[in-house]
């Protein structure tokens, strides 16, 4: 977690002085709950109030609350275990009859309820507490009691995925880094973070059977800078000559793993295949259909040079990567990307027109099905399941892969229509890269196109789809692709507030309110600045 808060010791643990922080404002929720009842009065939250354990499991929710309430008090508050609530405490309980990510959070004059249906609901009533939480008590130091709105919140979440994709391979980020992003997940209820951890320009993962991935693979040598994306690579292109480098440990992504988990985040791992390979090619040029060397790409856009699919060291390539990748990552689904895959090196290699002819494939671009198909058999029989970006569409795709569609909603139509599951991430509402106002020349360079927040707001991921073709929906994604994006608090300014706009798509789709939600988020943005996120100050204008 970010530590921009500062930590005063309340004078009040001390001396029992100390202040108090009147409530503020109207209570304000992001993403927007399924019922609000604001009742009368306020509960006093004091340095010395104890939080009463009322179930087991319950750890991380604690561990939520104290990472909100130890920057305001410094200090944990006391914590027992018992079997019935009580009066002045924060009672935290779980109730199994509710949907797991569902909670009730009761503040009346007298205490605080917590009810969660699993953890998982437990720590999103955390979440929803923290924005009840006066902004001033982060900040006003000496704080002996905080006074928390009385009311009644029921909620539950819309839609079962809701993600948020980070490119650590256009430009790396540090574990700390990743951790904020996961911290902001959190905030926003979201629950899964796509790790995009290959790519053309830098391999980032550790594979100790291919130890020349990251030892080669994940350093580029140079960087292009400054150019219009969509202009041509020409002598008029400026680099950074700095070479640009990382990648994570397996140690460092258990960690990275385990710190989501806490914090009700499943993270799912991207490996490109076949296409976008070319820092897997230049650390084992065997993989290609031409056995050259390459450099590690330092250029963007989409690469002709992807895997061989004619040979079978590249499927024992994939599967020894793969093998790994399992074992670190507990997710139901690995994502193995399968977009933007030229097909021209494959019609030019002997050993894929072998391939095709001899598993009876007409087009050069049945490769790709063939390719996916092998993988998601290996992926089954380790008892995961495959996600691909949509051009895994074209051609004969499995029934039981799971279809991510960026190239507008149609192909996460098209998949929901034939009974594949789906997760919504079109370019034109959900890619944060995008600029996220009008005026060009007041913004950071982006990659282009324009995605405001009320434009985030609208994704609307069941368009197109009959009430039983929308159970195919499994939820919706943010996108944040990096070749503009060289730090992370870039990142951040890229992603928010847009990420709450996605994220009450995700969460309160049936009750999704854009006047309502723009006085809610101003609210949040407050949060932002208490967390110290950076983030678009100026749509708040
Ligand atoms: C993508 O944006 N190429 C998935
Ligand atoms: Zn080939």
């Amino acid at each position: 977690m970010k530590k921009l808060i500062p930590i005063f010791v309340s004078c009040a643990l001390l001396c029992g002085c100390g202040r108090r922080i009147a409530a503020d404002g109207e209570i304000a929720v992001v993403p927007c709950p399924e019922s609000v009842v604001a009742g009368p009065g306020v509960f006093v939250l004091k340095a010395s109030t104890c939080v009463r354990v009322l179930a087991d499991g319950m750890a991380d929710a604690l561990q939520a609350l104290d990472e909100a309430l130890t920057p305001v008090f410094g200090q944990a508050l006391a914590v027992e275990t018992g079997a019935e609530a009580c009066p002045g405490t924060v009672n935290i309980a779980c109730d199994p009859a509710m949907p797991a990510e569902a909670y009730r959070l009761a503040v009346t004059p007298e205490r605080i309820d917590i009810t969660g249906g699993s953890v998982h609901g437990a720590f999103y009533a955390v979440q929803t507490l923290r924005q009840l939480i006066p902004l001033e008590a982060y900040t006003a130091g000496d704080v002996r009691a905080v006074e928390i709105p009385a009311v009644e919140i029921a909620d539950k979440p819309c839609l079962a995925y809701r993600g948020a994709m980070l490119d650590a391979a256009r430009h790396f980020f540090t574990v700390d880094e990743v951790k904020t992003m996961i911290d902001i997940l959190a905030l926003h209820k979201m629950n899964v973070f796509h790790w995009h951890l290959t790519d053309d320009q830098g391999w980032r993962i550790e594979i100790k059977k291919y130890p020349r991935l990251t030892g080669i693979g994940s350093v580029r040598r140079r960087t292009l800078i400054g150019k219009d994306p969509g202009g041509e690579y020409d002598a008029s292109c400026r680099y950074d000559e700095t070479p640009h480098g990382g990648y994570y440990t397996q140690d460092e992504i258990r960690d990275v793993v385990a710190y989501a988990a806490a914090r009700s985040v499943t993270v799912i791992p991207e490996i490109e295949f076949p296409g976008h390979a070319v820092a897997a090619l230049a650390s084992y040029p065997w993989l290609g259909c031409t056995g050259e060397q390459y450099e590690v790409r330092q250029t963007w856009d989409i690469d002709d040079r992807v895997f061989c699919i004619g040979r079978e060291s590249t499927f024992e390539f994939i599967e020894g990567v793969l093998d790994e990748v399992v074992e670190l990552f507990p997710s139901e689904y690995i994502h193995i990307g399968g977009d933007e895959c030229p097909t021209v090196m494959w019609e030019r290699c002997p050993a894929c027109r072998a391939r095709m002819k001899a598993e009876g494939l007409k087009r050069p671009r049945q490769l790709q099905n063939y390719a996916t198909a092998r993988v998601e058999k290996f992926l089954n029989a380790h008892g995961r399941r495959l996600i691909g970006w949509d051009e895994i569409l074209e051609g004969d795709v499995m029934p039981t892969a799971t279809i991510m569609s960026w190239r507008g909603t149609e192909g996460g139509v098209r998949a929901a229509r034939q009974g594949n599951q789906v997760i919504m991430s079109p370019a034109e509402y959900c890619y944060f890269d995008y600029y996220q106002s009008e005026d060009r020349e007041a913004e950071p360079l982006a990659w282009g196109g324009y995605v405001s927040v009320e434009k985030a707001y609208a994704l609307d991921p069941y368009a197109g789809l009959t009430p039983a073709q929308r159970s195919c929906v499994l939820g919706v994604q943010a996108n944040l692709w990096t070749e503009y994006i060289p730090t992370f608090s870039q990142a951040e300014y890229m992603l928010l507030p847009r990420l709450s706009a996605l994220a009450e798509t995700g969460w309160s789709l049936d009750r999704k309110d854009y006047p309502d939600y723009v006085r809610r988020v101003r609210r949040l943005a407050g949060l932002y600045d208490v967390c110290g996120y950076d983030y678009a100050r100026h749509i708040f204008r």
